[in-house]
């Protein structure tokens, strides 16, 4: 019989046409999955990532609660046109620290995954408050009131604690101290020591708004100047290629 008269058979018999197309599924499904379980890991063990600063991750959470992540991405796709205009490629460690992650699935703005850096905190100030006076044909809404709501992290231990229940290796010295380092991030007269010490030397330590106070702006720049800084590019080479 021609394999094609067999095949016949297969089509002509639904019974059978189910049993072979559930064993070609389980087949294909074993070999994409059963690896997954014994890779020691599937994220790469990059240097420099480290969890977000209590200032951070306030701002992060303005990020969230006014909907960045539904006009803007953060996950540059290894593909050239992307690369050569964001920035080197995402990184899946340089999210492992995001619950829940912010790649988002539509661009109306720019990816922000590596924005960290490629303005100045006057910069953003003026953005946020009115987008068009710096890029005229801007459709991104103001978020002036981002300015004049001043809050105090109180509540940013909480959300640490939160965290370091699904795995950020936040300390409970790190949790202690939440408030006094959210305070010590925007205030460069302070005394950061601390904040430096469990956080690395590379953390901004500025006033990013220009104005007395800790205001929802001076978190929500804080976390847009770190974004896609962690990791040194200049020095990183891929897990493979060692
Ligand atoms: C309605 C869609 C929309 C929303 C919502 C939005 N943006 Fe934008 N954003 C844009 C557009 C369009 C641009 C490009 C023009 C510009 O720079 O204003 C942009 C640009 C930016 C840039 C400059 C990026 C670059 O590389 O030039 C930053 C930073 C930014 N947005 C941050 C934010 C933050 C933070 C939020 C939330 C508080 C936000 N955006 C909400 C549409 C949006």
């Amino acid at each position: 019989m021609a394999i094609l008269d067999k095949h016949k058979i297969l089509e002509t018999n639904a019974t059978l046409l189910l049993i072979f197309s559930f064993l070609v599924v389980t087949i294909g499904g074993i070999v994409q999955i059963a690896p997954l379980f014994w890779l020691e890991n599937t994220i790469e063990k990059v240097e420099g990532m480290r969890p977000y600063t209590p200032l951070e991750m306030a701002g992060r959470e303005v990020y969230i609660r006014e909907g960045c992540y539904v006009c803007h991405s953060q996950m540059i796709r290894p593909m050239r046109d992307e690369v050569e205009r964001y920035g080197h490629y995402s990184l899946a460690a340089e999210s492992m620290y995001d619950h829940p992650f912010q790649w988002g699935s539509k661009r109306t703005g720019p990816d922000l995954a590596r924005v960290g850096g490629r303005y100045s905190d006057d910069w953003h100030v003026d953005h946020m408050r009115d987008p068009q006076s710096v890029v005229p044909e801007s459709v991104m809404p103001k978020y002036g009131y981002l300015e004049r709501t001043m809050i105090d992290g109180k509540y940013i231990g909480d959300l640490m604690a939160a965290n370091a229940i699904v795995g950020v290796p936040y300390t409970d010295e790190m949790i202690e101290a939440a408030q006094a380092d959210f305070a010590a991030q925007a205030d460069p007269d302070s005394d950061y020591d601390g904040l430096l010490e469990r956080y690395g030397d590379k953390v901004n330590v500025r006033n990013f708004d220009g104005q007395p106070g800790v205001s929802e702006a001076d978190a929500l720049i804080a976390y847009l100047q770190m974004l896609g800084t962690l990791v040194d590019f200049s020095t990183f080479t891929p897990d493979a290629s060692r």
